[in-house]
């Protein structure tokens, strides 16, 4: 172990996760790392979830806010979430146990662009983090940890935090030093600084990151692998969305709108967004770069094959199968894959400057082109809002896809109103479904649902939306966005009644 802790004073703080695990108390503020199933912490956790299920059978409460980067895994979210010891959860999450308690009400989300949680919790809003958890793939001599697969919020809760644990994780490559690029200028305004970054290669921060041994209160071996979900094989519906994508991409070039390099790519969460970045490593397009907040196996492939040049993240997303390529391959791969806190991933600062192509999933858009990322029938949270916010306000190029039905065709991703929204029709410039693709920039907001329906709606919808289109024309208290208030929600209501919107 000594070849990983190679700091004599951390090495005399190995304890084991069920002694760390005792420093969290009921109410505590745990922060976190981990981004997207990649970097959380594994042994703590999962020691703590026993705690917790030991003090509720004994009859008392038990239960921590917790806050991390984004989504984590199993041991984390999954275990405490089936021990019922999340009170509070901030700022995203993509684990099925705990979706399930914050739909029922037992957990509290705050769900919130993951660009500013850090500067949000420096301000205070979240409380103050009693202890942080931290995943590391290794301490240098002079006391600093070399994080692990994610970056995420980490630098903030190491700074904030009473007390931080680390975990050392084995099963990540110790080669994997160097990927990281931690900005140190991070401050509360008015003293912020303007970021130096003019290309998503630049490294402009430390590879790791300073540990104050006075709050270091236990060190944990673990020995896991991240939760690395496989992509599912593209459907037809994923591959023709893609190649929508690619046409629109490779029109925008040829009109002189693009360079032949694009911009630098964004791409979110899901199969769909991975299928479009396979599909570009085969096109004819030359020394892309990516600057996103994950890195999904679609960019891994352009890396190998030179397509991409280099990729910033904050976190990989990756299959199992890739994350064994990085972990045999490191020495290529940090040469060429930059992982950043996310206060920098996903800074609107940089996203305008760099000019950004951001393409991201969708639950469903409204005719207008308004969408909602989160909430499944206005109320029931899917995963969060992510970095699509911080990513669509401020791209070059705002995409969103989705296939035009879900559930089998029961639902259609298009509809009269959204009952919840995460993006207005300011930030949606393009929308893309296996119908095909809507050019919305430049249109008003009629001129806009005339491209949505005729472009991206399902046949089977586009007559009733078509319907619809003209009753809200006839009725709508005004002219600008047209709607029927009576009926622009009953698609909906129709579903949650009859399990279809079509009726
Ligand atoms: N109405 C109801 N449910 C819908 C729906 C709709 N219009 N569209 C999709 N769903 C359901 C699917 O049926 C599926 O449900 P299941 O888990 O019960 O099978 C679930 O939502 C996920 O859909 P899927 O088709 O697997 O989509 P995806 O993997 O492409 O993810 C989002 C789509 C919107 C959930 C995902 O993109 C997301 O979480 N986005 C927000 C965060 C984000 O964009 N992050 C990236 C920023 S860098």
């Amino acid at each position: 172990m000594k070849d990983r802790i190679k700091n004599e004073a951390f090495f005399a703080r190995i304890a084991s996760a069920e002694d760390a695990a005792t420093l969290i108390n009921h109410n505590d503020i745990v922060a976190t790392s981990g981004f997207t199933g990649a970097g959380y912490p594994k042994a703590v956790p999962e020691a703590l979830a026993q705690r917790i299920t030991a003090a509720h059978t004994a009859g008392k409460e038990f239960s921590i806010r917790l806050l991390t980067g984004a989504s984590t895994g199993p041991q984390l979210d999954g275990a405490l979430a089936q021990a019922n010891g999340i009170a509070f959860r901030a700022p995203y999450n993509g684990d099925s146990h705990l979706r399930a308690r914050i739909n029922d009400g037992s957990t509290l989300y705050l769900d919130t662009h993951l660009g500013q949680v850090a500067q949000k919790a420096r301000q205070g809003q979240y409380g103050k983090p009693n202890i942080a958890i931290i995943e590391a793939i290794g301490v240098t001599p002079d006391g600093h940890l070399i994080l692990s697969s994610s970056v995420g919020n980490s630098p903030t809760w190491a700074q904030l935090s009473d007390k931080i644990i680390v975990e050392i994780n084995t099963w990540q490559n110790p080669e994997l030093v160097g990927i990281h690029d931690i900005w140190p200028h991070v401050r509360m305004s008015p003293d912020t600084q303007f970021i130096p970054l003019a290309h998503p290669g630049d490294r402009i921060g430390k590879g790791t990151l300073p540990i104050d041994i006075d709050r270091l209160a236990a060190i944990v071996i673990t020995d896991e692998p991240d939760r690395n979900a496989p992509f599912a094989e593209p459907d037809q519906n994923a591959r023709t969305i893609a190649a929508h994508v690619l046409d629109f991409l490779q029109h925008e070039v040829k009109q002189g709108r693009l360079p032949s390099s694009l911009l630098p790519l964004q791409s979110g969460v899901g199969n769909i967004a991975n299928a479009v970045l396979e599909e570009l490593n085969n096109s004819q397009f030359e020394n892309l770069t990516g600057f996103s907040e994950v890195i999904q196996d679609g960019m891994l492939s352009m890396l190998e094959s030179g397509r991409m040049t280099v990729a910033s993240a904050s976190s990989f997303s990756l299959s199992p199968e890739a994350a064994q390529r990085i972990n045999e391959n490191a020495s290529f791969f940090r040469e060429k894959i930059i992982l950043r806190q996310q206060e920098i991933s996903n800074s609107p600062e940089l996203i305008r400057r760099l000019g950004i192509i951001a393409m991201n999933g969708m639950i469903e858009a409204d005719i207008y082109g308004n969408v909602n990322s989160t909430c499944v029938m206005g109320s029931r949270i899917q995963n969060g809002i992510g970095g699509s916010g911080d990513f669509a306000r401020n791209a070059f190029l705002s995409i969103f896809v989705s296939p035009s039905t879900a559930k089998g065709g029961k639902i259609s991703a298009f509809v009269p109103m959204v009952p919840h929204t995460d993006h207005i029709l300011q930030d949606v410039q393009i929308i893309v479904s296996e119908q095909g693709l809507a050019d919305l920039r430049g249109l008003a907001p009629v001129e806009r649902a005339r491209e949505i329906i005729k472009n991206c709606a399902h046949p089977d919808y586009r007559p009733l939306l078509e319907d619809y289109f003209e009753q809200a024309r006839k009725h709508s208290f005004g002219q600008h966005i047209p709607h029927h208030l009576p009926s622009a929600l009953a698609w909906h209501q129709r579903y949650i009644e009859t399990g279809s919107m079509a009726g």
